[in-house]
């Protein structure tokens, strides 16, 4: 009894949130209360994964500063299991991994970072491995006795299956498991995860595969469908507007990993890919070698107030408050009660954006300061309007907070 009123008492000293108080503080409900942020292996490894390129990435982190900006789950994704032994365990690559998961993992948190893996709801990953469908309570308790602390988990081979189920199913799996671990969804959007995730899973993709370009792929929608497999990073953006609600603490729309870096694309892109994913409260799980990663992309990366932006405590996505044709204005609600906002100019020229502040709340005679995040420097006070010249493919990314 008297356990239990310190329990109790501790509970309330530690939470913030009255919803959450008597949950312990890294219990499932808990977790990811700002989009997690991490790098993952598969948008530049595929399936050439192994334990050196993991730990050197890990090694990264630390160097390079990725951990103190905020960076801390180091996630493999698929191809790193090969088979199910007799009893039906997963069996590890050991020609990739020879040390072992766990010694992987062990090496990871002692870097003071986190460990993710890749699992899938079927009987097969889409790369062909053992998937866990039928063995999701073993594999929970594997992942939980190895020390992970991210699963993401794919949706390939699932036949006629349903999504809510199955990934409810392993939700369950993993609290059973009894370690706390971040549950990705990894559906690609295809039942309307965020109509039924939150509780399930604490992210949820809600696009299908990213690739590292400006707007290929194929795309039709709204709704003679069509789409395809893969596409780019303004696709992808487009299929962001009317998810704002369903995104908030614990619960995030997941547009896919960070491409930041990767393929063509180039500086002005990747600054308008990443400010994007920072205003959508995004995870921000980077895609790329970054030890190979040039200066100009780990300024990018590594920018503490964009960061800061998708990090915010209140956790809103941002909703695009303007569309004239290439010229979009997106605006996310920050705690403090003041915005960011983006101008983004998907034109193939220089062009002025402009927006009032009626569109982002504030009266006409209110007094903002604004700050550009990408100069690192503050514009001054204004009232009413703001307007920015933005590159092509290019954008203008500010706070502006009431005086
Ligand atoms: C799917 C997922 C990708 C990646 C691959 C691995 O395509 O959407 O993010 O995990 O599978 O095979």
């Amino acid at each position: 009894m008297k356990n239990c009123v310190m329990l109790v008492i501790i509970s309330v000293l530690l939470c913030s949130n009255i919803s959450i108080c008597f949950a312990a503080p890294d219990s499932w409900e808990n977790l990811a209360q700002t989009p997690p942020m991490g790098w993952n292996s598969w948008n530049t490894f595929r399936l050439k994964i192994n334990e050196e390129l993991v730990r050197s990435i890990a090694d990264m982190f630390v160097k390079q500063g990725f951990k103190d900006a905020g960076y801390e789950y180091i996630v493999i994704d698929d191809g790193w299991q090969i088979d199910r032994d007799a009893q039906g365990n997963i069996v590890v690559n050991q020609e990739k991994f020879p040390s072992g998961i766990k010694a992987l993992a062990d090496y990871i948190h002692s870097k003071g970072l986190k460990f993710g893996i890749y699992s899938d709801a079927g009987y097969k990953t889409c790369g062909g491995f053992p998937g866990s469908r039928g063995y999701e309570y073993q594999d929970a308790r594997q992942y939980a006795a190895w020390g992970v602390d991210y699963l993401k988990y794919d949706w390939c081979y699932t036949g006629k299956q349903s999504a809510p189920d199955s990934y409810k199913l392993m939700r369950n799996a993993l609290e059973k498991a009894g370690r706390p671990i971040v549950f990705s969804m990894c559906e690609w959007g295809s039942s309307k995860p965020w109509l039924w995730g939150k509780g399930i899973g604490h992210l949820w993709r809600t696009t299908f595969d990213i690739r590292p370009c400006w707007d290929c792929g194929k795309m039709t929608l709204s709704n003679g469908v069509q789409i395809e497999n893969f596409i780019g990073f303004t696709k992808i953006l487009d299929l962001q507007v009317g998810l704002e609600t369903y995104a908030g603490p614990g619960h995030w729309n997941d547009p896919d990993m960070l491409e930041v870096g990767n393929g063509k694309l180039t500086a002005d892109e990747n600054k308008a890919h990443f400010s994007l994913w920072c205003m959508l409260a995004a995870p921000l799980m980077l895609g790329n070698d970054i030890r190979q990663a040039s200066p100009e992309v780990l300024e990018i990366l590594l920018n503490v107030e964009a960061i800061a932006v998708n990090q915010d405590p209140l956790g809103k996505q941002a909703v695009k408050i303007r569309d004239d044709g290439d010229l979009e204005v997106w605006s996310k609600v920050l705690h403090d009660g003041s915005r960011a906002v983006v101008l983004f100019n998907r034109s193939g020229n220089e062009a002025n954006i402009s927006f009032q502040w009626t569109e982002i709340g504030y009266p006409t005679h209110l007094i903002a300061q604004i700050r550009d995040i990408w100069q690192k420097k503050d514009l001054g006070p204004f009232t009413k309007t703001f307007t920015a010249k933005v590159a092509p493919h290019g954008v203008v990314m500010i706070t502006v907070t009431p005086e």
